[in-house]
């Protein structure tokens, strides 16, 4: 039937974490816009985007953040180092940023090993910052660049079990898995 814009039964605010060009930005583009861009730059500040999709008969509205995966070790830096009001600004922004989410997508590159290694802390993060129940999809980006693997599909898949994250490997350039990705973070929520 007829159904206004933006008439929906739940609206789910979800979170991209992970470090600076795992690929963030165009996860999110590709799944509310189906873009993905080779050239992208790293994000400034947050951005969001809205897509809305059906699960089990319920309009969701997924609301999803994005914001520069290198801030959280600038902020490392201030924290030691810079005057304390950057770092307390540094803490609200990102209580902001997280305030509220009841889901996320920790991202890591598949063809760097550091980004896998960071994950740790990201998770950390989140859960100083989130509520305990919020769910957690851990996503394996790139996965196009299999001749660049660095990160064996069975490190991701442990390392989620391990810390009771869902999991899945994904890549923003050839649209797989992406669309699996949010979908099932969206219905778990649900
Ligand atoms: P920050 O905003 O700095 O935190 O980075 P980000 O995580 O948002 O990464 P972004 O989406 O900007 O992507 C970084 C680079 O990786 C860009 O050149 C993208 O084109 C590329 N990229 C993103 N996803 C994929 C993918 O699935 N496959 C391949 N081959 N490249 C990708
Ligand atoms: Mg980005």
């Amino acid at each position: 039937g007829y159904r206004v814009e933006d008439d929906y039964d739940y609206l789910f605010k979800v979170v991209l974490i992970g470090d600076s060009g795992v690929g963030k930005s165009n996860l999110l583009s590709r799944f509310t816009k189906n873009e993905f861009n080779l050239e992208s730059k790293s994000t400034i500040g947050v951005e969001f985007a809205t897509r809305t999709l059906t699960v089990e008969g319920k309009v969701i509205k997924a609301q999803i953040w994005d914001t520069a995966g290198q801030e959280s070790s600038l902020a490392h830096v201030y924290l030691l180092t810079v005057h304390f009001s950057i770092s307390s600004r540094y803490r609200a922004i990102t209580s902001a940023y997280y305030r509220g989410a009841v889901g996320a997508l920790l991202v890591y590159d598949v063809t760097r090993r550091a980004t896998f290694e960071n994950v740790d802390r990201w998770l950390k993060e989140l859960k100083n910052h989130t509520d305990p129940n919020i769910v957690v999809m851990l996503v394996g980006n790139k996965s196009d660049l299999r001749h660049l693997l660095a990160v064996p599909t069975e490190d991701g898949k442990s390392y989620a079990e391990q810390e009771s994250l869902c999991f899945m490997e994904t890549s923003a350039l050839e649209a797989t898995n992406v669309e699996d990705a949010f979908a099932e973070v969206l219905t778990q929520i649900y």
